[in-house]
């Protein structure tokens, strides 16, 4: 027979994996226009321009702004569990919206839709996993919903290569439907998992409550974790408002978390993610369907090691990873930037030097900056305003994303694709010097400690065992 413990486990398993599928469609949605870039600029096709081809990008990034600011106060009062059911019926709809767009207009509007689905879920999932596993696996939970992005990331390069046919200009309109079937496996699956025992709590509904404790949690835990599920509440009605977090002490957690996903957008990721193929037709490689290929094997790469990182994230901690990662990441963007430079004298195998600095790029990018800017959001405010905390993280990683996307084929043709690079390059520099200021060493340090160094007045960098 298989014993009580063992059952919680898997069925604790099993709920964070359905949830999680939400992190796998806020990759999917976000990956997934990479493929379809070439083919809408196709002359055979819509031919659209460069500025078109930033607004679609850049759309789905404005909803996701929208989302991630509305969900807060929004699962408070509706739960958890409606509101990620909210967000899989937007991210069905925009999927079909999309796909059947008959202007670029409303494929702007189609993928302003999808884009509030991923900012609703990109808050709400995460916080829907935290509360619902048990007190002891929550930590490694966070890390594993960056995971299922870069396995969302991957799957969408995957679907748009096999759907990508050269003879097609319309081939786009398949790889955005397909975003229909995740969102349907989420929208079925939510209604079969409980509400957060927290969330019911907060509403007064113990009773029910304690019913899923008693199904998720260790027996001999649940009273406890009711308490401390009370205790918490007490605690944060306190004072849970906005103002609080612009408190003095609390200055320096607010510019860790909006710095780290400053350095973590600024340094260039999501030109990697979403306009890869672009890069690589820049690069040479002709077949719109040829230029996917590799963008599979970048996002192969980030899923392999975000699982490395997860690795070493407790083992290494924050602050070597993300010294590591920033100077492999500098080299990348630097030699994808020489190998635009040297272009002429490069000729044909203009496109290897490219692919391979930006195969260093990612590597260093997924074992540092990408677990590392969610980790260090959700680890560094105090209980009592990690919700609005995490949230203003969360809303500054879009916006800056957003900013980045929008920018980036202005900068290529202003700059040239060597400048462009090279700017991010710059940019990684300054954040090793804001890093070393700023990254704090949080592995193995309790978050009372991390709030007592706060309140103290104390420096990131002194904080150490
Ligand atoms: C970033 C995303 C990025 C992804 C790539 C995340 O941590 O926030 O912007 O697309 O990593 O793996």
């Amino acid at each position: 027979m298989i014993s009580k413990n063992k059952r919680s486990k898997n069925l604790v398993i099993t709920i964070a994996t359905i949830a999680a599928t939400g992190g796998l469609l806020f990759g999917f949605d976000t990956g997934v226009i990479s493929g379809a870039q070439n083919f809408l600029q196709d002359a055979g096709g819509w031919g659209i321009s460069d500025s078109q081809l930033e607004w679609v990008t850049t759309a789905v990034l404005i909803g996701a702004v929208l989302g991630a600011a509305l969900s807060g106060r929004i699962t408070d009062i509706l739960g958890r569990k409606i509101v990620i059911i909210i967000a899989a019926v937007i991210f069905a709809v925009g999927a079909i919206f999309t796909g059947a767009a008959p202007s670029v207009s409303l494929l702007v509007i189609g993928r302003i839709i999808i884009g509030i689905a991923i900012g609703i879920a990109s808050f709400s999932v995460p916080l829907y996993i935290s509360e619902i596993s048990p007190t002891r696996n929550r930590g490694a939970l966070v890390t594993m919903n960056q995971l299922m992005i870069t396995i969302g990331i991957l799957v969408s390069y995957i679907s748009d290569y096999l759907i990508a046919n050269d003879a097609n200009p319309f081939s786009w309109r398949w790889m955005f439907y397909v975003g229909f079937f995740p969102a349907l496996i989420l929208l079925v699956g939510m209604f079969f998992v409980p509400e957060t025992p927290r969330w019911l709590i907060g509403k007064g509904r113990e009773e029910q409550g304690r019913r899923i404790l008693n199904k998720v949690e260790e027996p001999e835990l649940v009273d406890e974790a009711v308490e401390k599920i009370k205790a918490d509440i007490a605690r944060e009605s306190e004072s849970a408002s906005y103002g609080e977090i612009f408190k003095p002490w609390l200055r320096t957690a607010l510019v860790i978390a909006v710095g780290i996903m400053f350095f973590q957008q600024f340094t260039g990721i999501n030109t990697i993610i979403y306009y890869s193929p672009k890069i690589f037709k820049i690069a040479g490689i002709e077949s719109n369907t040829l230029t996917i290929l590799p963008s599979i094997l970048l996002g192969a790469v980030n899923v392999l090691f975000t699982v490395v990182s997860i690795m070493l994230l407790d083992k290494l901690g924050r602050r070597p990873l993300y010294f590591i990662g920033m100077v492999g990441m500098i080299v990348g963007l630097c030699g994808v930037g020489l190998s635009f430079f040297f272009e002429d004298s490069l000729g044909a195998s203009l496109k290897y030097f490219t692919v391979a600095s930006m195969f260093i790029y990612i590597i260093f990018f997924a074992v540092s900056l990408g677990p590392l800017g969610w980790l260090i959001i959700s680890e560094v405010f105090p209980l009592k305003i990690r919700g609005v905390g995490m949230s203003i993280g969360s809303l500054s990683n879009w916006l800056f994303n957003g900013i980045v996307a929008f920018t980036f084929l202005k900068l290529v043709n202003a700059l040239s694709p060597a400048g462009a690079f090279w700017l991010y390059a710059a940019i990684g520099v300054l954040g090793i010097y804001w890093g070393n200021k700023f990254i704090p060493e949080t592995k193995g340090i309790t978050l009372e400690k991390i709030e007592d160094h706060w309140r103290e007045g104390k420096k990131p960098r002194e904080l150490s065992k």
